[in-house]
């Protein structure tokens, strides 16, 4: 069965459903047709609830979006700096989309989960030379991001007599609002070429022995407005211009990135995925139609709203601390180390109580983390049941940039993910033990004498 909501205007994974006949009498808090409190008491705390339909919904919408709005060839990325796991990997790859990657590591992955190399795409704004070899053995698309890189590659690729594909990204000087680290098109981002120096670069090219592809750029993330992403189309028409008038490059792909915001919080209001498909395929085909251009094979790579509402993070409640005419905390067994993105960007979320997913929520409580560290606060003024010790707490719209910036801050393992889907569950990747956090450590013989002795 088709399910028509666009997931990133969910607060909830498409799966969710209150469970009442489990037993107790408080309903709870099911994903994927598994019982979360269940899978607590069987996988533990805390733990990333990916739900597969919400994620599968989600490819299927950008791409069924491509098919309708777009006359010419389309490709949907996966941008897996939002979470890049070999699972992801495969899940995305089956629902036929490419795969953005923006490190050696996220290639790796995506190359070992059976990913075609050819619908891989390296970005990266400094990337090593190993990086580059294993670009070039892998065959996968390059996106050149700056000269140094452009020389070095073509250096490279001469030097193994190689013709690699490769995609030059652009700052497209576009404005958008969103939080300013996660801010990308506009002048003075470190991505990108500068557009002074785009001229240039066409005439590198077309005496190098790099096959440009064409053109990407990428303006921001957690963006709810469209109109940056129709004006897009316009500034990037007019590089395919200039680059087939003046230097002799027909481009044949232009990628228009990601950036399209879910929500986290009521108030959050983004546009539907269709919508913003919609958008962007208007905006490329009258600009380029005006143009007298082809129309390119276009490509767009979302992230956060293919993946970011499709998880849910389920921590066990423990201390509470009430402040007289204060704040009351509720402090969970996880939080900055598992989901970074509060204390970085001040990033809002909602949670609920998965075993008592029908009490009133009668009492605001702030959530803290166990983390030593006073800004390690996941949600301020939550309205929530009364909560005790042992209540679990899921917090929603984890799926995005919150595995895949996970740290080991204050040596805490990372938490387990399970799939869910249809009313199993499965581990897609392992809690972190204590001996996985010594795996790296190496202690000099010296310092051993030491301390077995002392
Ligand atoms: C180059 C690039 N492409 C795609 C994305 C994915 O963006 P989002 O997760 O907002 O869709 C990012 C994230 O910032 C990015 O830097």
């Amino acid at each position: 069965m088709t399910d028509d909501r666009s997931p990133n205007q969910q607060l909830l994974p498409l799966t969710a459903q209150a469970l009442t006949d489990h037993g107790s009498s408080a309903a709870h808090l099911s994903i994927g047709g598994c019982d979360v409190v269940a899978l607590v008491a069987q996988f533990g705390s805390p733990l990333y609830i990916l739900d597969e339909l919400t994620l599968r919904t989600a490819c299927q919408q950008y791409r069924r979006g491509f098919a309708q709005y777009y006359a010419g060839a389309s490709q949907v990325l996966y941008a897996s700096k939002a979470w890049s796991c070999l699972a992801v990997c495969a899940i995305v790859a089956d629902e036929g989309l490419g795969i953005d990657v923006v490190s050696g590591g996220e290639l790796y992955t995506a190359l070992e989960s059976g990913v075609l190399p050819r619908s891989l795409y390296l970005h990266g704004n400094n990337k090593s030379l190993p990086e580059l070899e294993l670009a070039l053995n892998s065959g996968c698309v390059v996106v050149v991001d700056n000269w140094h890189e452009l020389k070095n590659l073509d250096q490279l690729a001469r030097s193994r007599s190689q013709n690699p594909l490769v995609m030059l990204r652009l700052t497209p000087g576009i404005e958008c609002h969103t939080h300013e680290y996660i801010r990308t098109g506009h002048l003075d981002s470190k991505f990108g070429f500068d557009p002074n120096d785009v001229p240039a670069v066409f005439s590198f090219l077309s005496q190098s022995t790099l096959q440009c592809l064409g053109l990407h750029a990428h303006i921001g993330s957690q963006i709810f407005e469209l109109q940056p992403h129709q004006d897009l189309g316009g500034v990037m028409a007019e590089w395919f211009l200039v680059a087939q008038r003046d230097y002799g490059l027909s481009f044949s792909e232009l990628n228009i990135g990601g950036g399209l915001g879910i929500r986290y919080i009521e108030s959050d209001d983004p546009p539907s995925i269709e919508e913003w498909v919609q958008t962007v395929c208007r905006g490329v085909t009258e600009s380029f139609t005006q143009r007298h251009l082809p129309l390119p094979k276009l490509l767009c790579e979302p992230g956060r709203s293919l993946i970011g509402p499709a998880c849910a993070t389920a921590y066990t409640v423990g201390s509470r601390k009430e402040i007289p005419q204060g704040r009351t905390y509720l402090a969970i067994d996880g939080g900055m180390s598992d989901n970074p993105r509060p204390i970085t960007y001040q990033s809002q979320y909602r949670a609920v109580l998965a075993n008592r997913l029908d009490a009133g929520a009668d009492q605001v409580v702030t959530i803290a983390g166990k983390h030593c560290e006073s800004g390690d606060i996941l949600i301020r003024d939550l309205k929530l049941p009364l909560a005790q010790s042992g209540d679990v707490l899921v917090v929603l719209a984890t799926g995005a940039y919150n595995y895949s910036m996970a740290s080991n801050y204050n040596r805490i393992p990372r938490p387990a993910a399970v799939l869910v889907s249809n009313g199993s569950a499965s581990v897609i990747l392992r809690r972190e033990t204590y001996d996985d956090l010594l795996r790296q450590d190496c202690l000099p013989e010296a310092l051993h004498r030491q301390t077995t002795t002392s």
